[in-house]
């Protein structure tokens, strides 16, 4: 039986994991992957964009939000099987993934290890790469600050690289919200979570051997990932395509929802609808409408 809503609990891999379900029953599957450190509620906006037309989830990975976080130490391997094991516990057999940051490092491992699961892909302002070691000397370091200093300081000292300079004058609510959901991540989540991270793999070698359509998606102005990461996979990557979010930066999709929303309905559709369309005569409007979806998509390399 599928439950509908905004704050499903279900045990998965031996922990209580927080989520939510929306959209019709048999319509294709998308589930978000959050960033670090947030929760599911940073997918709220495309939940409602995307739910008409799509069963659309959205988790909270273990020690975010209201998730358990179990006693084992983090790793990426770990959320993937927490994914897998999320899947299976809904009877969901194949999926498309949107995930942000860390929910691309999921994602991406996740479609490394078990291609068959998955149908398409949105990739939002992450990368392939392992922390180089400075990178990875900064999170021991938060590790460590976090630990002397509280989470407070980590909220205030994170905060200014999450957004775009310009967002944080017109975008004063959105940010309050962002602080909240790092200021509820309990110190030992977000330590654990960081030590995961740190000791991630790459998986840049892995992206040409996928084959199901991705779309990149990054903030012009993100400086944890910047465009030229997304370009770099975009490259490897035969059947993707890229978009650069105008006026954002690490969080674009909630920096300019507006624009991030358009590429993932668009992307969705050409994914989803084009056969169903072409084959059954749909009509004449819907048939332009995905036409001109399609015009706009000039970057696409082969969907
Ligand atoms: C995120 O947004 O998930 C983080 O910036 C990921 C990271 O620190 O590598």
């Amino acid at each position: 039986m599928r439950y509908f809503g905004n704050n499903i609990k279900l045990l998965v891999n031996n922990l209580v994991v927080s989520y939510t379900d929306n959209g019709p029953d048999e319509a294709p599957v998308i589930i978000f992957i959050h960033g670090f450190p947030l929760n599911k509620t940073m997918w709220d906006n495309q939940v409602d964009a995307l739910k008409e037309d799509y069963r659309v989830i959205s988790y909270n990975i273990r020690g975010h939000g209201d998730s358990e976080a179990g006693n084992e130490e983090f790793s990426i391997e770990l959320f993937v099987s927490d994914l897998l094991h999320f899947m299976d516990a809904l009877k969901i057999d194949k999926s498309s993934l949107c995930g942000l940051s860390m929910g691309g490092y999921i994602a991406l491992n996740a479609i490394e290890n078990h291609p068959g699961r998955f149908e398409a892909l949105v990739l939002s302002d992450t990368h392939c790469i392992a922390d180089p070691p400075k990178v990875n000397q900064k999170r021991l370091d938060t590790i460590e600050s976090i630990r002397e200093f509280g989470v407070e300081k980590y909220v205030d000292d994170s905060i200014v690289h999450l957004f775009a300079p310009k967002s944080f004058t017109p975008l004063k609510k959105t940010i309050l919200d962002v602080k909240e959901m790092i200021l509820n991540t309990s110190e030992q989540s977000l330590s654990k979570t960081l030590l995961a991270l740190s000791l991630r793999k790459a998986t840049c070698n892995k992206l040409p051997e996928i084959t199901i359509p991705v779309l990149f998606i990054v903030g012009e102005d993100d400086e944890i990932t910047p465009p030229e990461t997304s370009e770099f996979m975009h490259e490897k990557i035969k059947n993707s395509t890229l978009h650069i979010i105008s006026h954002a930066g690490h969080l674009c999709n909630l920096e300019n929802p507006g624009e991030f929303n358009e590429q993932l309905m668009t992307f969705f559709a050409l994914v989803y609808k084009k056969h169903e369309i072409v084959h059954t005569g749909g009509s004449t409007s819907a048939f332009t409408q995905i036409m001109n979806r399609m015009n706009m998509l000039l970057t696409f390399k082969s969907i």
